[in-house]
C-alpha cells in the first residue's frame, strides 16, 4: 500500500507521540500502587504527546491551522487545512493502566475530512485511511463487518460519567439497544471505538456530544472501510453537534431507529 506524502506525515507523527505514551505507560502502571496516583503525571503525558504532534505537524505544514484538545485552535494561514488532533483518547483507561487509547489526527481540507490516522501504541495497531483510498490497518484493507441480523451484533457507545453528558438519556438508550443486540462495549476511546467499526470488530457505535479531535480521524475510516455514518438525525452534521451513529448499512439503520424509539418513550 503506498501512502502519500501527507499520510506520511500523520503517520510519522502519529507513531512518534505513540512511543512516548508507551514510555509513559509504563511509568503510570507503577504509579497506580502510589497514594496520590498518576493523575498529574498522565496530564504531563498528554501535553507531552500533543507537543510532539503539533511540532512534527507543523514542520512539515507550516500554514495549516491546529485544533488541539489540550491546547485549543490555532489558526493557519491557509484557510482552507486544519489537524483535529487528540494526543491521548483513552486518558481514563492510560490513568487506571488500561491499555486501550490511541492518538488520534485527522486532516480537514475545505470543510471535508480527507486523511485519518488513528494509532494504538500497545497493540501496534496503525488505522490510516485517504478519502477515496480505502482503509487500512498496518498494511491489511479494512471492510465493515457483513453482518445484518441486529441479534448477532456488537455495539460500542460511549456511557456519561461524574459530572458529564445526560445520564437519563444513557440509560434509555440502553434499555431498548440491549435487548436486541449481542452485547454492548465501552471501551473508552471514542477514536479506537470507530476504528474497531471500520475494521469490523464491531458492528456499530454510537454516542453522544463528542468533539471534533474525538472523531474526525475514525469517521474517514468507517467510511473509507465502506460503512455509514451520520448524527441521530441521520444528517452529516457529526463534527458539529458531536453525535455519532456508525455501522454497516443495516447496523446505521438499526441504531438510528432504536435511538428515534428511546427518544420518544
Ligand atoms: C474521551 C473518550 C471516551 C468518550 C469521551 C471522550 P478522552 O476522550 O473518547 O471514550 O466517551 O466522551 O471525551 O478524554 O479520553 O480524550
Ligand atoms: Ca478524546
Ligand atoms: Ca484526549
Amino acid at each position: 500500500m503506498a501512502r502519500t506524502a501527507i499520510l506520511n506525515v500523520m503517520v510519522q507523527a502519529a507513531t512518534k507521540a505513540g512511543r512516548g505514551l508507551i514510555r509513559d505507560f509504563g511509568e503510570v502502571e507503577n504509579l497506580q500502587v502510589s497514594r496520590k496516583g498518576p493523575g498529574d503525571f498522565v496530564s504531563a503525558a498528554d501535553r507531552r504527546a500533543e507537543e510532539i504532534l503539533r511540532n512534527e505537524l507543523i514542520k512539515a505544514r507550516p500554514t495549516y491551522g491546529l485544533v488541539m484538545e489540550e491546547s485549543g485552535e490555532v489558526e493557519g494561514t491557509d484557510g482552507n487545512h486544519r489537524w483535529h488532533i487528540d494526543p491521548l483518547d483513552g486518558t481514563t483507561n492510560f490513568l487506571h493502566g488500561i491499555p486501550i487509547f490511541a492518538t488520534s489526527i485527522g486532516l480537514e481540507r475545505n470543510g471535508q475530512i480527507v486523511a485519518a490516522v488513528v494509532y494504538n501504541p500497545v497493540m501496534d495497531e496503525l488505522y490510516t485511511a485517504e478519502k477515496g483510498r480505502g482503509a487500512y490497518l498496518n498494511d491489511r484493507r479494512l471492510r465493515v463487518a457483513a453482518r445484518e441480523n441486529p441479534a448477532d451484533m456488537v455495539f460500542g457507545t460511549g456511557l456519561p460519567f461524574i459530572g458529564r453528558g445526560d445520564h437519563g438519556r444513557a440509560l434509555k438508550e440502553l434499555r431498548y439497544i440491549m435487548p436486541e443486540t449481542a452485547g454492548i462495549r465501552r471501551a473508552g476511546a471514542a477514536a479506537l471505538d470507530l476504528a474497531w467499526v471500520a475494521a469490523g470488530r464491531l458492528d456499530g457505535y454510537w454516542e453522544h456530544k463528542l468533539n471534533s479531535w474525538d472523531i474526525a480521524a475514525g469517521l474517514l475510516l468507517v467510511k473509507e472501510a465502506g460503512g455509514y455514518v451520520s448524527d441521530m438525525e441521520g444528517k452529516d452534521k457529526m463534527l458539529e453537534n458531536g453525535d455519532v451513529v456508525a455501522g454497516n448499512e443495516f447496523s446505521h439503520r438499526h441504531i438510528l431507529r432504536l435511538l428515534k424509539t428511546a427518544a420518544s418513550a
